[in-house]
């Protein structure tokens, strides 16, 4: 197959490895440079993969490159500016990393600029391509467990980090139904950030989908459990727990418990490979489009607001703020023990 698709990455850390072997995996896209304003990060990346185009700066790499595909592998506060940037020099695919934004108002600002450019912007919830998902997802259209009425998972590191996919899971096997509200309540004692941006110490999300399917996510109260991005939903006949490889039925339409394992395959190549499709208007959409993104963004927002305002947030959220800045800057929830504290700070390079 002809490569009809240039790729390129922009940030050269831990994430950009899975894209670029996806790219790799794919067998239309190629990838033909990457950027990365740290040199040794650069380099690595470059010589790992034999990238021959390796750019400090990620627009001239836009300009004497003309990708038609960019990941954005940068941390999430990033992420809107070099959306923006990326849709103005019109790139056609963006594939930008989760989570989208840092904010509402952020990921507004990201699909402006891809409509007015003519750009398709995907956010990385590679998860929606893993075969456990899927298979979920057909179980529960088929009715194994009848009606979807509660959906349960535990997670750790984070809402904006581990909380992401899991919201994302929630609305994919939802089939993407409207958020109607919130109701949250937030920990923070401790100065503690991911990423660069500011997270709970934990937290827990009660949300309210459109047809009266409720979903419960605690973050960070009890760490056992919270594994590969496992999730329960339980159903008016029986229940079905899953993660990235296992799945658990338990209905009597199926006779009682039934287990099954299945293969992660290559996300980040499905992922890339359902972009391609995208362009090339084969689908109308890429199943990471960014409304989904932005959909996932304003529960995990709400739950942030609704710790700040003290109560039931109704959707559509209209604070456009990072909630949880707002709610410290105003002394809703002062840090107590001083001293921050990134759990991904370990990925910044000393060298
Ligand atoms: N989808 C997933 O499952 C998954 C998994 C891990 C990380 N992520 C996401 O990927 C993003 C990146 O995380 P990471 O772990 O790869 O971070 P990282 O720190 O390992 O890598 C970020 C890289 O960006 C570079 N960089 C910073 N500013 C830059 C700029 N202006 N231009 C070019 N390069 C720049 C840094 O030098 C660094 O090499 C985050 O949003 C994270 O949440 C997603």
């Amino acid at each position: 197959m002809p490569k009809t698709y240039r790729a390129a990455i922009i940030g050269c850390g831990s994430i950009s490895k899975a894209h670029a072997r996806g790219y790799q995996e794919v067998e239309e896209t190629e990838l033909v440079a990457v950027a990365d304003v740290h040199p040794k990060a650069l380099q690595e990346r470059a010589d790992e993969f034999n990238v021959r185009g390796r750019y400090r700066d990620y627009r001239e790499m836009i300009e004497k490159e003309k990708p038609d595909i960019v990941s954005i592998c940068l941390w999430q506060g990033l992420h809107a500016e070099v959306t923006v940037g990326c849709a103005e020099m019109k790139v056609p695919g963006i594939l930008c990393e989760k989570p989208m934004a840092t904010s509402l108002g952020e990921a507004d600002a990201m699909i402006e600029a891809a409509q007015a450019n003519g750009c398709k912007l995907a956010i990385g919830h590679q998860r929606r391509f893993l075969p456990t998902w899927n298979e979920a997802k057909r179980l529960l259209a088929a009715g194994v467990i009848g009606q979807p009425q509660m959906l349960y998972s535990r997670i750790a590191d984070g809402l904006s980090n581990w909380g992401t996919h899991t919201v994302d899971c929630m609305r994919y096997m939802l089939n993407e139904v409207p958020t109607e509200w919130v109701i949250g309540q937030v920990e923070r004692r401790t100065d503690r950030y991911e990423r660069g941006q500011r997270i709970e110490d934990l937290c827990v999300g009660y949300i309210g989908f459109a047809g009266g399917v409720r979903a419960v996510l605690e973050a960070d109260i009890q760490r056992e459990g919270a594994g590969a991005f496992g999730i329960t939903v339980y159903g008016s006949e029986g229940t079905l727990t899953f993660d990235e490889r296992h799945l658990r039925l338990a209905s009597p339409r199926v006779g009682g418990v039934k287990e099954m394992t299945m293969e992660t395959g290559n996300p980040w190549a499905e992922q890339a490979r359902e972009m391609c499709r995208w362009l090339d208007g084969t689908i109308e959409r890429h199943r990471g489009h960014a409304a989904n993104g932005r959909a996932v963004l304003e529960i995990l927002m709400a739950v942030y607001e609704s710790a700040r305002v003290r109560g039931l947030v109704r959707m559509p959220l209209r604070t456009k703020e990072y909630p949880l800045d707002l709610a410290v800057e105003q002394g809703i929830l002062p840090v107590e023990v001083e001293g921050k504290n990134d759990i991904r700070g370990f990925l910044v390079r000393k060298d």
